[in-house]
């Protein structure tokens, strides 16, 4: 009933001709997929360029982050109608990376979530404890305020729309992927909570995991019951590792 989303982060790589040429060699291969969606979020930069090159394919674009407002005096920033002015229908909301080296917070999660449902994107919110919050006990306590805060205020119809990726901190990027049981365990808690939030809405939810995602290690995340999904970093960067993760069932 959920069908399978494998999102590719690419974070702050590849110029334009990279990113380009990546999406041209991955098109081809994954064309014959049909029962997972693709989605890869470039850079801004190379948003346009390669949204351009994946029209008419399977492949989606998103950005990384977005802006609340819709425009003004707010240099560096990027507003909702301008992502999707630039090809995209996705958006990934509160990374991580971003709570911790750019100040995101759960309230800024919030109001970027309601200007991307606003604008017709499709926000991929990342929740996820550190290392020393899952050594404390605290990972539940952590995820149930990320998701309750961060994804507030939402009408069914909306909260519907959201797609929720699990990345534990202490995963990403590390090689340390969690195992299939933890993280299992984590996006069985976090449908629960959306379920109090939303009710039935929560059933139909996407929830992905992030984390040290590989070819070698997808099928067995992929085989548990409210895994969606991936939010994959340094394994979406090649086309053909890419391809692999895209075509984990097969
Ligand atoms: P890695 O797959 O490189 O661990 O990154 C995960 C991630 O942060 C995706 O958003």
């Amino acid at each position: 009933m959920r069908k399978p989303l494998m999102a590719g982060n690419w974070k702050m790589n590849k110029t334009i001709p990279e990113a380009v040429a990546m999406v041209k060699e991955l098109k081809g291969k994954i064309a014959d997929v049909k029962d997972v969606d693709v989605l890869l979020c470039p850079v801004f930069t190379a948003l346009y360029p390669v949204a351009n090159e994946v029209k008419g394919s399977n492949i989606n674009i998103g950005a990384q982050d977005l802006f609340w407002e819709a425009k003004g005096a707010f240099t560096g920033e990027v507003a909702p109608n301008m992502i999707t002015d630039a090809g995209c229908s996705f958006v990934i909301i509160g990374h991580s990376e971003r709570r911790q080296y750019f100040g995101e917070t759960n309230e800024t999660v919030n109001k970027k979530i309601k200007a991307a449902l606003s604008s017709g994107l499709i926000p991929v919110v990342c929740v996820g404890e550190t290392l020393k919050e899952r050594e404390d006990n605290v990972t539940f306590k952590v995820i149930e305020s990320q998701v309750r805060e961060g994804i507030k205020d939402l009408s069914k119809e909306e909260a519907a729309k959201v797609v929720i990726a699990y990345e534990p901190v202490w995963a990403i990027g590390t090689g340390k992927t969690a195992t299939p049981d933890q993280a299992q365990e984590v996006h069985a808690f976090i449908r629960k909570v959306y379920g109090e939030m939303y009710g039935d809405v929560a059933e139909g939810t996407r929830i992905l995991y992030g984390g040290s995602v590989k070819p070698s290690n997808v099928s067995e995340l992929m085989k548990k019951e409210d895994i969606d999904g991936g939010l994959v970093g340094g394994a979406s960067l090649k086309a053909e590792d890419f391809e692999a993760l895209v075509k984990y069932g097969k």
